[in-house]
């Protein structure tokens, strides 16, 4: 079987064509702010905007391996959680292939979309996922369905990177330009550590951090110290996680999941406690159509569509909501 998926939650526009062993096409027009952080509804202009030519190129690519519309088996699309105005844009692209190719349509919940793919590449059993991007920081773990143990208590850990870097100077993204400075950081300043219970939070750390650097700390020492300290966090609740259920094998999921810092100190805890680190190559790591392809693709094969009048989307989608009907 063949899915097409397409994500859009907030800033990445993305569609991606997969079979049950591979990726077959992926292709990104991502929406990059000029300044400042992520505007919903420009975000969501840039999304109507570019969907049409992105498709466009992925049916060329697919053409040109033999593969004709009619091929495709099923239609998915990011039904949440994310911005309003950006999974509506998506949502209605998706309706209009399903409805012109008639083929089924899933709607499916992007975080899960994130644990699976990495799931299906790693050849992971039951991971405690930790997963870390601009908009979300989440411990899960299957039990049953999925469920949350730990979670942010107000803004995700990539969110608050980007807000750090905006207030040094640097553009967005700023994850990648604070993991750099971060690696010639030599001197440990001590910032808040919140961690409470299987939760953490992270804005009383990004106002630390911002007045460290106003009263003249190196960026250097700045972003290593706040680096140091939020993932610390992290790796402290994954740890718990994993003791407490028992498991052995820890998944990275999102955009976050890339910095060389954060795999360290994860892999050296898994080495600690004899647990298996997993990590989707990097184009399946950060927000990408390929994961919600697959992942619906594994919904429709356990017998999931999500008929046209039920597609709306769902702003605050919650991965415990999801049924999970497969191993
Ligand atoms: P979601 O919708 O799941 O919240 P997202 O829109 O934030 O996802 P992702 O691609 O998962 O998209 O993550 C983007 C985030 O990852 C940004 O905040 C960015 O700064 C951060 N990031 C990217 N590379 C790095 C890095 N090397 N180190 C730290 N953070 C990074
Ligand atoms: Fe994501």
């Amino acid at each position: 079987m063949i899915c097409l998926g397409l994500e859009g939650t907030a800033w990445s526009l993305s569609a991606g064509v997969v079979d049950e062993r591979d990726v077959i096409v992926l292709e990104n027009d991502p929406y990059v702010p000029e300044k400042g952080g992520i505007h919903p509804r420009e975000a969501a202009q840039h999304h109507s905007e570019r969907v049409g030519p992105l498709l466009g190129r992925v049916f060329k690519r697919l053409g040109e391996l033999g593969i004709k519309p009619e091929d495709i088996d099923v239609i998915a699309f990011s039904q949440g959680p994310g911005m309003g105005p950006c999974l509506r844009v998506v949502a209605t692209a998706a309706r209009v292939l399903s409805l012109k190719l008639r083929k089924p349509l899933v709607g499916v919940n992007h975080c899960l979309a994130h644990v699976e793919v990495g799931r299906w590449k790693c050849d992971a059993r039951n991971p405690v996922t930790l997963y870390v991007s601009g908009g979300n920081s989440q411990i899960i773990a299957r039990r049953g369905n999925y469920r949350v143990f730990g979670e942010t208590l107000d803004i995700g850990v990539g969110n608050a990177i980007d807000k750090l870097a905006r207030h040094m100077g640097l553009p967005h993204p700023g994850g990648p330009r604070i993991e750099e400075l971060a690696k010639k950081g030599e001197k440990y300043y001590e910032l808040p550590y919140v961690v409470k219970g299987m939760d953490f939070s992270f804005s009383g750390l990004v106002t630390a951090a911002k007045k460290l650097y106003d009263s003249g700390v190196r960026a250097e020492d700045v972003a290593f110290s706040f680096q140091e300290t939020a993932f610390a966090m992290l790796v402290e609740v994954t740890e718990r996680a994993l003791a407490y259920l028992g498991l052995d094998e820890v998944l990275i999921a999102g955009g976050v999941g890339a910095n060389s810092r954060l795999r360290e100190m994860l892999k050296i805890m898994c080495e600690d406690r004899e647990a298996r680190f997993y990590s989707p190559p990097k184009e399946l790591l950060g927000d990408n159509g390929a994961m919600i392809a697959y992942t619906g693709l594994l919904m429709y094969s356990h017998g999931y569509e999500t008929p046209v009048e039920n597609s709306h989307v769902k702003p605050d989608f919650r991965i415990e909501e999801v049924e999970v009907l497969w191993d």
